[in-house]
C-alpha cells in the first residue's frame, strides 16, 4: 500500500502561490503510488480544492473548530469544512503551544471531524498524550496519528531512528488498526529512514514548501 504524505504549509503561503504550487506540480504527484494531501490555511483551500479536483490528490485544512455551526467569531466548522477537504489536522504542536489547544481539545475536535465525515490527522509528541486522549474518551476508529516529537519541528534535527521506532511500537500498541505518520524536519535525506521504520507516512513542514524539494521527497518515499 502506498504511504500518506500530507505537505503542511502552516501559514506560509499567499492564494498566489498556494495556487502556483499545485499548477506546477500537480500533474507530477498524480504519477506517485503514495497518497499526497496539501494543507493550505484556510483562505487558500478553496482555491486548491478547485484545482485538486478530479485528482488522487487530497486537501487538508489545518485546524477545525470543536463547535457545531453557530456564534463563535473566527471560527471554522466541521460541516463546512468537509465541502472542500477530506483531512484536517488536530491539536498540531503549533496549535498547543500558541493557541493552549490540549488533549481534551483533541477529543471534542476529533469528534466532530468524524461526525461530518472528515479524516482527523491527531498530532500527538508522544504516547502519553495518545494514551491521555484515550483515557478521555476519545475516538480511535477511523484517525490518523501524527507523531511529532517538539524539538524536531522546525529545527532540522529529526527524531533519532531508534527512538521513532520505540514511540511506534508504543503508539501501535494503543491503535492498531489506524495509520500513524512520522513528523518532524522530513526531508528528502531522511524520509525513506521514518517510512523503513514502518510509518505509514510522513508530515512535511519546511521541506514542503518548494514545490521540487516536496517531489525528491516523493522520490525517496
Ligand atoms: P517541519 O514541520 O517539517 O518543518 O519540521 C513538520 C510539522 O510541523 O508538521
Amino acid at each position: 500500500m502506498g504511504k500518506i504524505v500530507i505537505a503542511n504549509w502552516k501559514a506560509n503561503k499567499s492564494i498566489h502561490e498556494t495556487s502556483e504550487w499545485i499548477k506546477n506540480t500537480r500533474s507530477k504527484l498524480e504519477e506517485s503510488e503514495n497518497k499526497i494531501v496539501v494543507a493550505p490555511d484556510f483562505v487558500s483551500l478553496p482555491i486548491a480544492a478547485s484545482l485538486l479536483k478530479g485528482t488522487s490528490l487530497g486537501v487538508c485544512a489545518q485546524d477545525v473548530s470543536m463547535f457545531e455551526r453557530g456564534p463563535y467569531t473566527g471560527e471554522v466548522v466541521a460541516e463546512v469544512l468537509k465541502e472542500l477537504v477530506e483531512y484536517v489536522l488536530v491539536t498540531h504542536s503549533e496549535r498547543r503551544k500558541y493557541f493552549q489547544e490540549d488533549d481534551s481539545t483533541a477529543v471534542k475536535k476529533v469528534k466532530m471531524a468524524l461526525k461530518y465525515g472528515l479524516k482527523p490527522v491527531l498530532c500527538v509528541e508522544g504516547s502519553e498524550e495518545l494514551r491521555d486522549y484515550l483515557d478521555l474518551g476519545g475516538e480511535y476508529k477511523g484517525i490518523l496519528v501524527a507523531y511529532e516529537p517538539i524539538e524536531s519541528i522546525g529545527t532540522g534535527k529529526p527524531e533519532e531512528p531508534a527512538r521513532a521506532r520505540e514511540v511506534l511500537d508504543q503508539l501501535r500498541s494503543l491503535l492498531q488498526a489506524e495509520s500513524i505518520l512520522y513528523g518532524g524536519s522530513v526531508t528528502d535525506q531522511n524520509v525513506s529512514t521514518y517510512v523503513d521504520l514502518g510509518f505509514d507516512g510522513v508530515l512535511v513542514g519546511n521541506a514542503s514548501l518548494d514545490s521540487e524539494e516536496f517531489c525528491k521527497i516523493l522520490e525517496s518515499v
